[in-house]
């Protein structure tokens, strides 16, 4: 494995769980340097959705490349962003009534994150912020702060006051007036300005949260002038059915942070959507090098173009999401008697095992059936079918027919 082992940091990850040298990719598969073919249901962690090399798009990337189009730019002015700001407005805003404008920031998930916390605290003046046990916004020091483990408070970093409350799965007497309370309350002397929250938890095990919940945290959080940014960096762009998971909840998020599958073909682009009313920030006071991924801004129009113009994507990766989940509970079913939680929705699913040890079991034994698995969730203990929504029926049925076998070996 040179140079890999001796030149790479030990902070290298994935290529201990998949240690395999991979080359080609298209669809929903990978393959790797000697030709041994990987179906994918982990899509890039979430980045994928439209699936390795789609090819409606990479004619785009090449008819770009070969054309002399632009790459970078910051914020200019270019063709690209106009074909892709009229998309997004057309096909995904004004159909939701979304009166947004869209922030490019530089091209991580993270990055958007901290620009929703940085334009709260300018809008509102308070500093606080509220968030979710399982919730994850990210690595930069800020976006990590407002990430709580599933227990709770514990963040992996600790920058500005927070407080995470627990997941709501079902609405329960109690949780508004619990949030009510955190909303009233000051956090380290400070005065809460902002919720973050996932309408659909990724990390924290492909778990949403009751609509119910999210529509009256609107509301309380109105109440309060707290603004409410909905982190769909994993659960948006089409992964649960619709575009945003939050859809239909009456959440009604001031900020949406969009990343990770936004440009449709897996390149780094990042953005927030932002009511238009509190888009106040001052020409050049959040800045970044890569906001301006032309490329990404192409391949982004199109897929737009091509995915979203009519429902048929979304009842599409519903009628796949079905699929999934039928296939989960009769694992849960045949293995545990039902008592393994399956959870998610659309094309974000999990099966909570046993424990972290069971998951990573299953996924090794996934892995030596050629199919790619990630876990998530308490203690790693969820195993996440995270495909991309536009996998065949065949090709699910297949990779949920090499889950089972992997279950199968590790549990009896
Ligand atoms: C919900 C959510 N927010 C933010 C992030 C951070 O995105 P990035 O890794 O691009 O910084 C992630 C990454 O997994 C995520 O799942």
């Amino acid at each position: 494995m040179q140079p890999f082992e001796s030149f790479e940091s030990g902070v290298r990850y994935y290529c201990r769980r998949w240690p395999a040298v991979f080359a080609t990719a298209s669809g929903s598969t990978i393959t790797d340097e000697h030709g041994v073919e990987y179906l994918d249901f982990f899509a890039g962690a979430g980045a994928l959705s439209y699936g390795h090399n789609n090819p409606v798009l990479v004619e785009v990337a090449i008819d770009h490349l070969r054309h002399g189009k632009l790459l970078h730019s910051l914020d200019t002015f270019t063709e690209d962003k106009r074909r892709f700001l009229s998309a997004i407005h057309d096909l995904i805003l004004e159909p939701r009534q979304l009166d947004m404008v869209v922030q490019t920031v530089g091209p991580t998930g993270a990055t958007a994150v901290e620009a929703a916390l940085t334009l709260a605290q300018r809008v509102t003046g308070k500093r606080a912020v509220v968030g979710f046990a399982g919730g994850y916004h990210g690595m930069s020091y800020r976006a990590a702060s407002v990430s709580a483990s599933m227990a709770g408070r514990e963040t992996v970093a600790h920058l500005g006051a927070f407080v995470a409350l627990p997941f709501v799965e079902h609405m329960a007497e109690g949780d508004l007036d619990l949030l009510d309370q955190a909303l009233s309350s000051t956090i380290d002397g400070e005065q809460v300005g902002a919720i973050i929250i996932e309408p659909t938890q990724g990390e924290g095990g492909a778990r949403p949260f009751d609509p119910a919940y999210l529509g009256a945290l609107r509301k309380i959080a109105t109440a309060h002038d707290v603004v409410v940014i909905a982190d769909e960096v994993q659960a948006g762009v089409g992964r649960t059915g619709p575009f945003f998971s939050f859809e239909g909840s009456g959440l009604d998020p001031d900020i949406i942070c969009v990343s990770k599958s936004i440009s449709g073909l897996g390149l780094p682009m990042a953005l927030n959507l932002v009511r238009r009313s509190l888009d106040t920030w001052a020409p050049g006071e959040f800045t970044g090098t890569f906001r301006g991924n032309n490329l990404a801004f192409a391949t982004s129009a199109t897929m737009l173009d091509t995915y979203w113009t009519t429902a048929d994507q979304e009842k599409a990766t519903e009628e796949r999401g079905v699929l999934v989940r039928n296939h989960l509970c009769a694992i849960s079913e045949e293995f545990s008697g039902g008592k393994w939680q399956v959870r998610g929705s659309g094309m974000l699913s999990g099966l909570q095992v046993t424990s972290g040890d069971v998951a990573d079991a299953i996924c090794d034994a996934a892995f030596a059936d050629k199919l790619i698995v990630e876990t998530c969730g308490a203690g790693g203990a969820t195993i996440k079918v995270l495909a991309p929504i536009v996998t065949s029926m065949e090709q699910l049925a297949d990779g949920l027919t090499r889950l089972r076998s992997a279950v199968a070996s590790t549990v009896s």
